[in-house]
């Protein structure tokens, strides 16, 4: 009796100490992001997770921080380049004070329809011109997710550009976001993803610009009612990696890590279309009209952003002809 209860409490002493050395060994991996745990880029990161678990789980515990958790995209970016945060997923938008190449997305009206757009985003050409210089910027693309179309939402109805004259409207970072609205002559006021409701709430906005799922997530349905599709930008979240972390492990591990990259931007497409639907309904039962506008009209007012930003930017040239060439039905001519 005495025999066999010591050899259980060795038994369990011994299993305790096992568990003990290999969760010490493992490497915990944080993934952060701005998302509510609804939104599509959190099911991509849990897909993110479950790969690299099932390849690497003796080596990796991935720990996933949403919600601005973590901090606000602007500030995590920071984190990932110093290998602090390892992977995250962030607007495109929010890199380009890291990379001029990145503000190729916020070009208004960049692409001709969204089938075109996502199948420029999911290009692994795209991904690698994006991240030629990832040793210099301190973070790698792994991969895209579609974050859908950019349309303008406000507290009043907006049926053409002339509705948005000398209103105040929320934008990400960015040259091309701030000059969009200086076209349409309105006035921008760049905030961080996690504050434009407060700043709703306050009054000190008139408006906002981003996918449907603002209106619920966000809850920005509360404050903007009229939600109107002018399409004028589709910006993807790309989950980034730290280039630090990325080089520091074997060559295998960081191929799992790609794959799972992969396997998390499938959920993501996979989740975008059957969300957007059900943000809508839910955006209209919280009161919010949805306007069809003349796309036109918006487009011909910010035109003259796509040669101003070439001219500014030049680091965008060889992703913009390409764009262009998936625009013209040409994907493989550069
Ligand atoms: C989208 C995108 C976010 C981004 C946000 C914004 O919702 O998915 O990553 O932060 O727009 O406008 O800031």
């Amino acid at each position: 009796m005495m025999f066999s209860r010591y050899i259980a409490i060795s038994f369990v002493a011994a299993a305790l100490s096992l568990t003990a050395t290999s969760v010490q060994a493992k490497t915990v991996i944080e993934v952060a992001h701005t998302h509510k745990e609804t939104h599509p880029d959190h099911a991509a990161l849990l897909a993110f997770k479950d790969y690299v678990e099932k390849h690497a789980g003796e080596n990796y515990e991935v720990q996933i921080y949403p919600n601005n958790k973590a901090g606000t995209n602007e500030k995590v970016i920071d984190l990932v380049k110093s290998g602090a945060v390892q992977f995250m997923v962030i607007s495109s938008s929010n890199l380009e004070p890291h990379n001029h190449k990145y503000s190729l997305f916020s070009i208004p009206y960049l692409f001709s329809t969204e089938k075109i757009y996502e199948k420029f985003i999911t290009d692994p050409s795209v991904l690698e011109e994006l991240g030629a210089k990832n040793e210099e910027d301190g973070f790698t693309p792994l991969s895209a997710f579609t974050a859908g179309s950019r349309s303008f939402y406000a507290k009043s109805p907006i049926k053409t550009p002339a509705d948005l004259k000398g209103k105040t409207f929320r934008v990400q970072s960015g040259r091309a976001n701030k000059e969009m609205i200086r076209y349409f002559d309105a006035n921008e006021m760049t905030i961080s993803f996690g504050e434009v409701y407060s700043a709703l709430k306050k009054g000190l906005i008139d408006g906002a610009e981003n996918n449907e799922l603002a209106l619920v997530e966000q809850k920005h349905g509360e404050f903007c009612k009229y939600y109107s599709y002018d399409h004028h930008q589709m910006i993807p979240d790309l989950l980034v990696g730290s280039t630090l972390f990325l080089y520091s492990i074997p060559e295998s591990d960081f191929e799992i890590f790609k794959q799972a990259a992969v396997e998390a931007q499938k959920v993501e497409f996979e989740q975008w279309k059957k969300c957007i639907e059900e943000a809508k309904k839910n955006a209209e039962q919280m009161g919010v009209k949805f306007i069809k506008v003349k796309t036109d009209e918006f487009r011909k007012a910010v035109a003259p952003i796509h040669e101003h930003m070439l001219k500014t930017r030049p680091e965008i040239k060889v992703l913009y002809e390409k764009a262009k060439a998936f625009n013209e039905g040409k994907p493989e001519k550069k």
